[in-house]
């Protein structure tokens, strides 16, 4: 079984595809990418990700001429050369291209657009029982954390301190506020049930997840409130999720090492598990292209 990936308008055999030494993406990050999952033979939420994609390049300045409907073929395209998979991720990149290194910003270059897929990692309904465990860290990274950038150097680094320190992933905390984890949405539920997540302002990205389960909650009846918290609230809440497409969601128990002071009087089922099972649902009705 071949993997093929996708370089420039070519779909090659993945050990095939090297870009160039002076891409930008790769001596500047000069890039943006999403990962969005594939279920059922289609996207979820393939659009959402793709105008994310657009901003994302559009808030860097990067020029192009690719719209949502080439990136979209190119994907699923990418999904029938790959057809072994059936849940799976995409990751889609794309860079202002290759260029002398200068530190501004050439213009009329062109752009290097790669994708590859990836199966989707099965997580044993034990493991998801277990819940994750979390450290807070300082939120080190820049003011642009809206911006999909492929500049994760804070995100990986502090990532594997955790994992080093024997946690599962840190959750950033900036003058004293929960923004988000490394690569996940937070979510807190209070003790009257409220949803409650970080606005979505230039501290956090604003996740496809966190939108669509906003959405099912709202569906649901369920109160969502899209304010700041800090690390006190966070840990006399009744749950505490991360939320993102690899995760979908992911309950997290201990944080610092202490239990999540209200998960003993939280309601049962969890709120994690009514969104995940409505999220689950909603994954189903999507009918393929
Ligand atoms: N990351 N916040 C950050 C910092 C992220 O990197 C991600 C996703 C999210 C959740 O976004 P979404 O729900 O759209 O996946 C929030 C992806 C999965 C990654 O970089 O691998």
């Amino acid at each position: 079984m071949t993997r093929f990936s996708y370089l420039n308008g070519e779909f090659l055999p993945h050990e095939k595809c090297f870009v160039h030494i002076e891409d930008r993406g790769f001596q500047f990050a000069d890039g943006a990418y999403e990962v969005t999952l594939f279920e059922n033979d289609n996207l979820v939420d393939g659009d959402f990700h793709l105008q994310r994609l657009m901003r994302s390049l559009r808030e860097l300045n990067i020029e192009h001429n690719f719209t949502i409907e080439e990136l979209k073929k190119i994907q699923l395209e990418l999904f029938s050369k790959n057809n072994f998979l059936t849940s799976a991720y995409c990751y889609l990149q794309i860079t202002r291209g290759v260029a002398n290194r200068t530190p501004w910003c050439p213009k009329n270059l062109k752009n290097t657009i790669v994708a590859t897929v990836s199966a989707k990692k099965i997580i044993s309904p034990e493991e998801l029982d277990k819940g994750f465990t979390a450290m807070t860290h300082d939120d080190i990274r820049w003011h642009r954390c809206d911006i999909k950038t492929v500049n994760l150097l804070a995100s990986t680094l502090v990532n594997q301190k955790a994992k080093d320190a024997g946690f599962d992933d840190a959750i950033f905390v900036r003058e004293g506020i929960v923004t988000e984890a490394t690569y996940a949405n937070v979510f807190i539920v209070d003790d009257k049930k409220n949803l409650i997540t970080h606005p979505a302002d230039n501290h956090i990205l604003q996740g496809i997840t966190r939108n669509r389960l906003i959405k099912i909650a709202q569906e649901n009846k369920i109160n969502v409130i899209e304010r700041k918290f800090g690390i006190d609230e966070m840990m006399k809440a009744s749950e505490v999720f991360l939320t993102s497409s690899t995760l979908i969601i992911r309950p997290v128990f201990q944080i610092n090492r202490q239990e999540i002071l209200g998960r003993e009087k939280a309601s049962k089922p969890s709120l994690a598990k009514i969104l995940k099972e409505a999220y689950e649902d909603f994954v189903g009705s999507i009918s393929s292209n």
